[in-house]
């Protein structure tokens, strides 16, 4: 039976999931596609570093060509983050005709349509769920799940880090920077916490949504961004005696052709759902014309649920290559014949 090869870029917190995920879960996957996914060759900074996760030494390598250029290797991981380089290897692994997934938003919010494009060219898939609120599959939601609806309005806490502190100042009272401390440690910070903290991540999610959500080409530099690093505690306890939560609240509205998109700390009254949303979970409330209000709740970051999200894409990556899916040929699933219903 053929065996479907993918090239990986990155190991880290995220890349570990995915070989963990593509090896744990690989009779769901290949029920759902028809044959067995292997991952054939890493791209890693250092062939020696201990790892969380067993891997063989011959399918690491520090030479990019040896993915991107392997006619073998059909779809590309990609998990390294990074910008102008990865671009570059993305349009070269695009070019060479490979599927890519990306988890990206950096990426995504600054060259996404230019990718997009390049993917369209070559007639390749390029999916990026777990660029935005790690496992919960907003982006999905909104091209999919609420495709027929006109979408007018957007709240977001994308930004599991920032959340994290300030649900940490908000309900026990730590200071800014122990708390900040505390979620690098736990491993929801950027490396360079400054994205997080300045909204500048938020941002670059919030961009990519508004994008998606009103179908229209917005850019990182049409966001508004205030992060949070001027928020006080005194600020916060005021808020919280009056009945309101502070959180940073991303936010895309569009009323006829006019958009706003922003990132700013925000008071929201106790009562409203996203002042519920606590520590590093992330939540997306989408308002559309016809379906009303909906929200979309769950981890935003993290090794195995961010590793979901682009897994599933990997997974609908290969039903279309396998399948059709996508407007091809399109084809049934398949149902487990020993699932029982309860009356059964
Ligand atoms: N630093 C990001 C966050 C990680 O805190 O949400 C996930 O994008």
């Amino acid at each position: 039976m053929e065996t479907i090869s993918i090239g990986l870029l990155g190991l880290g917190t995220v890349g570990t999931g995915v070989v963990k995920i593509i090896e744990n879960h690989q009779d769901k996957i290949m029920h759902q596609i028809g044959c067995p996914v292997k991952v054939k060759k890493i791209l890693v900074k250092n062939i020696d570093k201990d790892r969380d996760v067993s891997i063989a030494t011959d399918m690491l390598t520090t030479n990019p060509d040896e993915i991107l250029n392997d006619p073998e290797i059909d779809v590309i991981i990609e998990v390294m983050g990074g910008v102008e380089e990865t671009k570059k290897k993305l349009l070269h692994a695009l070019e060479n005709r490979k599927h890519v997934v990306t988890a990206n938003k950096d990426l995504m919010a600054v060259h996404g349509a230019k990718l997009l494009q390049v993917a369209s060219d070559n007639n390749c898939d390029l999916f990026y769920e777990a660029s935005v609120a790690g496992g919960i599959p907003i982006i999905r939601g909104l091209v999919d799940g609420l495709a027929s609806d006109h979408i007018t309005k957007m709240m977001g806490i994308v930004n599991g880090t920032t959340n994290f502190i300030l649900t940490k100042m908000t309900k026990q009272g730590k200071a800014y920077e122990e708390v900040l401390e505390e979620a690098q440690r736990l491993g929801f910070a950027e490396s360079d916490p400054t994205s997080d903290v300045e909204g500048l991540d938020a941002a670059r999610k919030m961009t990519i949504l508004a994008t998606l959500g009103f179908s229209m080409n917005i850019s990182l530099e049409d966001v508004k961004v205030e992060g949070i690093t001027k928020v006080t505690e005194e600020d916060i306890q005021y808020g919280k005696q009056l009945g309101y939560t502070m959180k940073l609240i991303g936010f895309a509205h569009r009323q006829d052709e006019k958009v706003e998109v922003s990132v700013q700390p925000a008071f929201l009254i106790d009562s409203h759902p996203l002042a519920a949303v606590n520590n590093e979970f992330n939540a997306v409330y989408v308002y559309g014309e016809a379906v009303g209000e909906t929200m979309f709740y769950g981890p935003g970051a993290g090794s195995m649920p961010t590793a979901t999200a682009v897994v599933s894409d990997l997974v609908n990556v290969l039903k279309n290559m396998r399948l059709g899916v996508n407007g091809k040929t399109a084809t049934s699933p398949q149902f487990k014949k020993n699932l029982k219903k309860p009356d059964e």
